[in-house]
Order: structure tokens, then C-alpha cells, then sequence
């Protein structure tokens, strides 16, 4: 959680320049607010998402804005192989020699249902984008962030997966995955890299993720992605270093 040396903390404009970052889920809701972030504070960022058109116009957001020419990398996480990933790390590599940041942020909700009733085939696919595209995406790219002199990982949490709750199912569990991945990958890489890992719970945002798990809710009344940005620059961002292991509150953070 949020240390008091930090509770003051704003981006610098130049913060994150020269470096390279990938964002899962890059073309909607939090994922697109961190991207054009960061590319407004300096970084060229490989877009990876689902559906080409809402990259496209992420990619063009950024073009619009001057910040640097942005990738943009098309993958369905529910059906991509291990071969896929090592595919992108392959591209990365060409493309740029290394990786300064990855942001695991796509996810699928499925449904909210008891697990007595869980749907065996929405279980798969919720585990397969909400833990495994993480993994698997995490494992190819670690080479790449180990040539970075400063490599950061963040895996976007929920409360959910932080402590269980009735219906959350697959996509609570997956979370719940994601938390000891984060802490099991900080632990590994905490003494032999230069590489930082933590998760953060943006807390409730306005998105379409959202309104599918609460359709009740007046989304009117919820915060825009950008309010949570903050904590995301701050962790992609040189200040960060050596802060690893730890859990995010997006709502605790300044900004
Ligand atoms: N909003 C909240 O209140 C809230 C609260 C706690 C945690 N979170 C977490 O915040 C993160 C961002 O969610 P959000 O709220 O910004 O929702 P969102 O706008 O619905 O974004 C989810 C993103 O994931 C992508 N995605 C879904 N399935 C995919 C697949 N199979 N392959 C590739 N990309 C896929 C979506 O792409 P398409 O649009 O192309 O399908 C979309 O860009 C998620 O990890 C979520 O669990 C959100």
C-alpha cells in the first residue's frame, strides 16, 4: 500500500521517455487512460489488445497528441498459444532489443454466477485471459525486460481477488492468481534483476467491464480511467525502483 514518502507525488512530464511499455487491453477503459498516458509522459507503447479498430484509434489518440509513434499488436488472449507469445517476444525484440514495462490489464469478467452453477467453458476462457495470458505473456517477454536497466511489471488486480466474494467466480479466483504471481515473480526477481513487480486494484472506474458486473450501478457517478493513471506512471516511472512485491490501491494514491 501507499507509503507516506509518496503521498505527495506527481509525474514528471518527462518521466517515462525512451522507454518501451506494453499494455494488455490497450484500446478501452484503463488500459487506453495508461497508454495515452504514458505516451504523453514520453514512452513509445506496443498496444495489445482484442479488437483492431479500438487500438487504431488509441494509436491515433497518441499520433494526434505528438507523443512517439506507438505498435500496435493485435492478439485474442482466449485463444493465443505459448507460441503466440513467443511470436510477440520475437517482433519485440526486433523491433525495439528490450522491454521497460508491461502492464497486464485486459480481462473478461464471465459471468457472476455460484460455482455450483460456474459455466465449465466460461471457466476455461476467464482463467485462460485473466491468469494464464498473464503468465504465459510474462514468461516470454522476461528476457526482453531483463535487457531494460529498469524493468517494471504491473498486473492490474480487484478487490475480488484480494478477498473472496460470493459470485466473483472465475475472474475472482483468476485475481486472486494474479495477487501470488505477482508476489511469487517479485520474490524470484528481486535479487538476480533489475526488475519490479506489483499489482494495483484500480478500484471502481468507469469502463464496460464494469457496468457488466454491476448493470444496476449509475455509471455517471464513477471515475473516469484517467483518475487512476497516477499510480500506474508512478510504477512505470524511475521513482518506483525498487519497490517490488507490493499491492496498489489506486484509490490511496495521490493524483
Ligand atoms: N473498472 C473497474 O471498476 C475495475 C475494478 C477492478 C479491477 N478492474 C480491472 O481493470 C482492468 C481494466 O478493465 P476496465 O475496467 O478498463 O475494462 P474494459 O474497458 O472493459 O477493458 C478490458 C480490456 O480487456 C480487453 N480484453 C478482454 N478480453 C480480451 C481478450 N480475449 N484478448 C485481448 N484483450 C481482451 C478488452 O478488449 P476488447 O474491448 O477489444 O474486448 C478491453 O480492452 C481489468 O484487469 C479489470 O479486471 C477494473
Amino acid at each position: 500500500m501507499v507509503n507516506t514518502d509518496i503521498k505527495d507525488w506527481i509525474a514528471a512530464p518527462d518521466l517515462l521517455t525512451d522507454r518501451i511499455i506494453l499494455i494488455t487491453g490497450a484500446g478501452s477503459g484503463i488500459g487506453r487512460a495508461t497508454a495515452t498516458a504514458f505516451a504523453r509522459h514520453g514512452a513509445t507503447v506496443i498496444l495489445l489488445g482484442r479488437t483492431v479498430r479500438k487500438l487504431e484509434s488509441v494509436y491515433d489518440e497518441i499520433e494526434d497528441a505528438g507523443g512517439p509513434q506507438a505498435a500496435i499488436y493485435p492478439l485474442d488472449l482466449c485463444g493465443a498459444t505459448p507460441q503466440d507469445y513467443e511470436n510477440l517476444a520475437v517482433t519485440i525484440r526486433k523491433e525495439f532489443g528490450r522491454l521497460d514495462g508491461l502492464l497486464h490489464n485486459a480481462a473478461l469478467l464471465g459471468a457472476l454466477a455460484p460455482l455450483t452453477h460456474f459455466d465449465t467453458e466460461l471457466w476455461f476462457q476467464s482463467i485462460q485471459v485473466n491468469l494464464t495470458a498473464p503468465f504465459l505473456l510474462t514468461r516470454a517477454c522476461l528476457e526482453l525486460l531483463v535487457q531494460s536497466g529498469d524493468a517494471s511489471i504491473v498486473f492490474t488486480s480487484d478487490e475480488t481477488g484480494r478477498q473472496g466474494r460470493a459470485y466473483w467466480g472465475a475472474y475472482g479466483i483468476a485475481k486472486a492468481g494474479v495477487e501470488c504471481m505477482m508476489q511469487i515473480l517479485a520474490d524470484e526477481t528481486e535479487t538476480n534483476t533489475r526488475i519490479r513487480v506489483n499489482s494495483i486494484d484500480p478500484g471502481p472506474v468507469r469502463s464496460a467491464l464494469r457496468t457488466l458486473a454491476y448493470p444496476g450501478e449509475n455509471p455517471g457517478k464513477l471515475p473516469l480511467p484517467d483518475a487512476v493513471v497516477p499510480v500506474y506512471l508512478y510504477l512505470m516511472g524511475p521513482d518506483s525502483r525498487g519497490v517490488t512485491g507490493q499491492q496498489f490501491d489506486a484509490r490511496a494514491f495521490p493524483g
